[in-house]
């Protein structure tokens, strides 16, 4: 009898918790991108320069949405605007909780943009403060990083942080599934008010096989010692959204979407290369491209997607064999 009621107490625990993943949608459609929407509507509330990037603060004062508008300081790094939208749009086929990001076209006019000829990027504005910037959670950190040249890709640290909450889980399974190493705690939000955690910042995608970097280390920590109900509970999370990514995104709609991309913005590869950097045509000027190129890219797509169902096979069996 207590067996039957803590088995349908657990099931009911997961409806919650899968009903609260499904909550945390990405705030599209873009009302701001369509012809008919007046602009003056756009009010410019903050600028700011970084290093490589400019971001303007909008806010929407017809839907009342605030967003991003995002432009690198260097024509040659558009690519990592194009990952943006890439890897934005893999997010929100699985409803991840990061900023959604569509294109600004170079010849579109719009408030925010700093340099006015060039395309930019449009961001949902993400809720809260970076882990960084407010010191919280100060041992959070889910950067399947790498040391100096070493990729160390996911730890047991990262699947104790992932147990946190669902959402960094699911962040982290982006990040495994389109290789991706720029979440850092100056790249997760924490909002206080949701209780939820955001991930922006999708620039460095498809630049290693993450799955199968996760695949070898957690084939190893199975090995050695036991995981506990918590990480198994986060692995869960993690496996599941991993198995919607593979089911949703094949490495052929990814690429298809990435040459999609390219072709809207006008950017052509030229057979050549200038030091290690590739020389592309953009609007019929040239560009270096200062992040790996556009076939590299495509490779890594489908050499993280094998992994990544490789790496679903063994967490099955992790998850199925476990036993408190
Ligand atoms: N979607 C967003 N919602 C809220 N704030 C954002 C969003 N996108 C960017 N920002 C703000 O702009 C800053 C810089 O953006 P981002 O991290 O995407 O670029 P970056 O390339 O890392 O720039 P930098 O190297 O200068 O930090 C962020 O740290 C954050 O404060
Ligand atoms: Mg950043």
């Amino acid at each position: 009898m207590i067996y039957f009621i803590l088995r349908h107490i657990k099931i009911a625990f997961i409806i919650c918790l899968l009903s609260a993943i499904n909550s945390i949608q990405c705030e599209a459609p873009f009302e701001i991108l369509d012809r008919s929407y007046d602009q003056k509507n756009i009010k410019i509330i903050k600028k700011s320069d970084g290093k490589l990037v400019y971001v303007a603060r909008i806010e929407d004062q017809v839907y009342k949405k605030k967003y991003c508008v995002k432009q690198y300081h260097s024509a040659d790094r558009i690519f990592l605007s194009l990952k943006e939208v890439l890897i934005s749009r893999i997010a929100e086929s699985a409803g991840i909780p990061v900023n959604c990001v569509r294109l600004i076209l170079a010849e579109t006019l719009f408030p925010g943009k700093c340099y006015k000829e060039r395309m930019a990027t449009l961001h949902t504005f993400v809720p809260g403060r970076s882990l960084r910037s407010t010191g919280g959670y100060p041992e959070v950190d889910i950067k399947q990083f790498s040391q100096g040249r070493k990729i160390l890709g996911i730890t047991r640290n990262i699947i104790d942080n992932m147990s946190l909450s669902p959402n960094l889980a699911q962040i982290v399974a982006l990040d495994t599934f389109t290789g991706s190493t720029n979440h850092s705690r100056g790249n997760i939000f924490f909002d206080k008010e949701s209780n939820n955690f955001y991930g922006i910042d999708l620039k460095r995608a498809f630049l290693q096989n993450l799955g199968n970097l996760a695949y070898e280390n957690i084939k190893k920590m199975y090995a050695g010692k036991k995981f506990t109900s918590g990480q198994i509970a986060a692995l869960r999370v993690y496996r599941d959204t991993l198995k919607e990514l593979i089911a949703k995104n094949s490495p052929g709609d990814i690429c298809r979407h990435l040459d999609a991309l390219a072709k809207t913005t006008n950017l052509k590869r030229k057979m050549c290369f200038f030091g290690n950097k590739h020389v592309y045509l953009l609007n019929n000027k040239f560009v270096l491209l200062t992040s790996n190129s556009v076939k590299k890219c495509k490779v890594m797509i489908f050499q993280n997607y094998d992994s990544a169902k490789k790496l679903v096979t063994l967490l099955d069996e992790i998850i199925k064999k476990y036993t408190k």
